[in-house]
């Protein structure tokens, strides 16, 4: 029986020595050194042989074992170190390359922008309010003189909620609540964001932000008015801005107007922001109609009063010369990273 131990042996180390891979070493294993391989064979032929055979026969036995599971062990251990190398040589972090840097934050333009009139205005005396985005119609069109059969309501393409409710289109809404809550006499603006349930294209938004401002005082006139535009606008662009004022119709001021700055993308030569005309649209405004005071429960025979509505997207859009709206809300860092 030695004679075929020692023939499987080294036809095992053989086959050890040749197997490619971990698979094929643990058949070798299987075959020969599992439980049921041809080494516990031999075993159970021990019995059959005379006591001194056995001896000899289970010494050759055991030497085979040893040397067969020690040649397996490093076998099996250069695999695992082979493999080992292929992932270090693979996954490996260059602990010397310089860092790419934290992103810092920054404002967002509108935000800028808005946090710059805030201040201008609260340092000319203006409290600075803010109004739910979920209005009533009556904060929204009632109150601000636009009745229920008003063509005026035509003007502004509402988003209408259940109940009555609605996401205000402007933020004129904000003038009632803040006479309701000042009382006469008052000055205040109202920053904040608007819906419109309009086609989107490179001048319009659904949602934008606008300004709102109201002065309300004894003897306030069209002269107190464009005295506070004109320190506006010239505090906003730090530079002279070429103005024009038409009449302009809304049904909450009157008079009314339009104040249009020449367009700064295009100069005025014309482009998609000021829809080839030269001017945009910048500021409506006008002395606060004597119904509105009384909505905001202010006597009208006692007060008058001046309101304004700043584009204040369109105003982000003319400083920093964006040629196209949906630039502010897409939320892309390259452009953010701008400002
Ligand atoms: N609320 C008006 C609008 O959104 C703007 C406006 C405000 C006009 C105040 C006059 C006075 O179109």
């Amino acid at each position: 029986m030695i004679p075929e131990i020692e023939a499987l042996a080294s036809k095992t180390i053989e086959r050890i020595a040749a197997a490619e891979n971990p698979e094929a070493l643990e058949t070798v294993r299987v075959e020969v050194l599992g439980r049921k391989g041809s080494l516990a064979d031999f075993g159970k032929l021990m019995g059959k042989l005379s006591a001194e055979d056995r001896v000899s026969a289970g010494k050759a036995l055991n030497s085979a074992k040893t040397s067969l599971e020690a040649a397996y062990e490093i076998k099996k251990t250069a695999f695992e170190s082979a493999a080992l190398n292929e992932r270090l040589q693979n996954e490996w972090l260059d602990l010397t390359i310089p860092p790419t840097g934290i992103l810092p934050g920054s404002l967002h333009p509108l935000t800028q922008i808005q946090n710059e009139i805030e201040s201008l205005f609260f340092s000319l005396g203006f409290a600075i309010l803010d109004g739910p985005e979920v209005e009533t119609e009556f904060y929204n069109f009632d109150a601000l003189n636009i009745p229920p059969d008003h063509p005026a309501r035509d003007m502004q393409d509402t988003f209408w909620l259940e109940g009555g409710h609605l996401l205000r289109t402007h933020t004129s809404p904000v003038q009632i609540r803040g006479m309701q809550r000042l009382g006469p006499p008052l000055r205040m603006i109202a920053p904040g964001r608007v819906f419109r349930n309009e086609e989107v294209d490179p001048s319009h938004e659904h949602t934008f932000y606008q300004l709102e401002g109201m002065m309300v005082d004894r003897d306030v006139s069209v002269a107190n008015l464009l005295y506070f535009m004109k320190t506006l606008l010239s505090g906003i662009f730090k530079r002279d801005v070429t103005v024009r004022l038409r009449p302009g119709f809304f049904p909450f001021v009157e008079p009314g107007f339009e104040l249009d700055i020449q367009c700064m993308v295009c100069g005025g030569s014309g482009c998609p922001v000021c829809k080839h005309s030269g001017w945009v649209e910048l500021l409506p405004c006008g002395l606060t109609h004597p119904n509105v005071l009384r909505a905001g429960g202010i006597d009208p025979d006692q007060y008058g009063g001046f309101a304004f509505g700043l584009g204040l997207t369109r105003l982000v859009m003319m400083r920093y010369l964006i040629d196209d709206i949906r630039w502010l809300q897409s939320g892309d860092l390259r452009f953010l990273k701008q400002f």
